[in-house]
């Protein structure tokens, strides 16, 4: 069941939510090769705690880190270790971060150094993927046409979107309802209501689609080993557009 929040809910959510944009930021500032993405789970883990706030992720079913770190074929739910970066990597960083009673949620992708023109288009367009789901986005729209733009938008760039894993609502829980796929049919779904607080996050495949989960029941790598990118934000649906609560 999607319950919109009041303007008292979201206005707690900005502090978590602030604390996801900037620890993001600090995270693009330092990542480099050399480090490990244990070394970079630590940043998170040390920033957020700096903040006041807990890493939502640390303990959550288990998840044994901060921040879910994925080089390049991991899409999703890199476990930090001792994986060095190395140049022309990709890595996406996601992280959660809870204060006030709420979650905020985000992930960017980064270049180690520089990538591969393929590496570099991936990134580029998964932000993009982004930003052409919520084009349009106002109280009233269905909810898959985010869907039907980003996997638009993917494909039509040579890429394909994941289906395993999606975008959810967030709120007292990091996960609520709706789940927001990444493909879909333009004109269904249920119609957002204004003040629902929603994460769209497009993992998008220079490759195909398929993805297997390693043996640690988390790492989500690309079947056919090719990269994979990821980008979210955590946003309100108002009723003239949206407002972006991790940019
Ligand atoms: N932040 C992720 C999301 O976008 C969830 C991470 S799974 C966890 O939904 F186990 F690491 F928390
Ligand atoms: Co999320």
């Amino acid at each position: 069941m999607i319950r919109p929040k009041t303007e008292e809910e979201i206005a707690l959510m900005r502090e978590p939510c602030r604390i996801v944009k900037e620890c993001l930021a600090f995270v693009g500032e330092r990542i480099a090769a050399g480090m490990t993405t244990k070394e970079v789970d630590d940043l998170v883990y040390r920033f957020i705690k700096a903040e006041g706030a807990e890493p939502s992720c640390l303990g959550y079913y288990g998840y044994p880190a901060s921040a879910c770190v994925s080089v390049n074929e991991v899409v999703v739910h890199g476990i930090p270790d001792g994986r060095v970066l190395e140049e022309g990597d990709i890595v996406s960083v996601d992280l959660c971060a809870y204060k006030n009673g709420f979650h905020g949620d985000g992930a960017r992708t980064f270049r180690i150094g520089k990538v591969s023109g393929e590496n570099d288009r991936l990134i580029r367009v998964t932000e993009e993927c982004f930003f052409k789901g919520i084009e349009g986005l106002k109280a009233g729209t269905p909810l898959y046409d985010i869907s039907y733009n980003v996997q638009r938008h993917a494909e039509s760039n040579g890429f394909s979107v994941i289906r395993s894993y999606t975008g959810h609502g967030i709120g007292r829980e990091m996960h609520e309802d709706p789940s927001v796929p990444n493909f879909g049919r333009r004109g269904t779904g249920p119609r957002l209501e204004a003040g629902t607080v929603i994460c769209v996050e497009p993992m998008i495949a220079a490759g195909g689609w398929r993805v297997k989960v390693k043996d640690d029941g988390w790492t989500a790598v690309m079947s056919d080993g090719k990269c994979a990118a990821h980008y979210e934000n955590t946003l309100v649906v108002r009723e003239d557009g949206v407002e972006i609560l991790t940019l």
